[in-house]
């Protein structure tokens, strides 16, 4: 048993097409367990600091863009494995290779247009989560 917590955020194309409550349906049936939720649009700086790994990827430009391009959802989840289950429930990247029954999967067709956003591993929970949340438990 690994209790984990992961960081999840549905991203502006999922916010603008009303996917909100299905990715957070989704996630409660699995059984994990929604911490703290919040709604904002992330700044240019934010957006550099949460995708620091990919700077010097061809797409980063356009990842940045679309990250800040409208309101995101921030999301703490916790659970057994929460990290690797949260990412099952996503699917791979590619939304085009993304099985039905994911969410990438069921509702993506573009990789950078690709719903959700989960943590790659529990270092990088830590990371995000101090990034959105200042990693504080309980109230807020
Ligand atoms: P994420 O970090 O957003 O959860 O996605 P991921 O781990 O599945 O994929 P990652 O390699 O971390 O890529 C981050 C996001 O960049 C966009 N992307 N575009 N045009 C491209 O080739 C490309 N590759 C990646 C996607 O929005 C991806 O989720
Ligand atoms: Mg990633």
């Amino acid at each position: 048993m690994a209790l984990e917590d992961t960081f999840v955020m549905v991203k502006p194309d999922g916010v603008r097409r009303g996917l909100v409550g299905e990715v957070v349906a989704r996630l409660e049936r699995k059984g994990l367990k929604l911490e703290h939720i919040r709604r904002l649009v992330i700044s240019e700086e934010t957006a550099h600091t949460h995708y620091g790994e990919h700077v010097d990827k061809p797409f980063f430009a356009e990842l940045v863009e679309f990250i800040t391009s409208g309101p995101v959802v921030a999301m703490w989840w916790s659970g057994e494995s929460a990290v690797a289950v949260a990412r099952g429930l996503m699917g791979p990247t590619n939304p085009i290779e993304a099985p039905p029954g994911t969410i990438r999967g069921d509702y993506g067709l573009v990789i950078t247009e690709n719903i959700v956003h989960g943590s790659d591993s529990p270092d990088s929970a830590v990371r995000e989560l101090d990034i959105f949340f200042h990693r504080q438990r309980g109230e807020g």
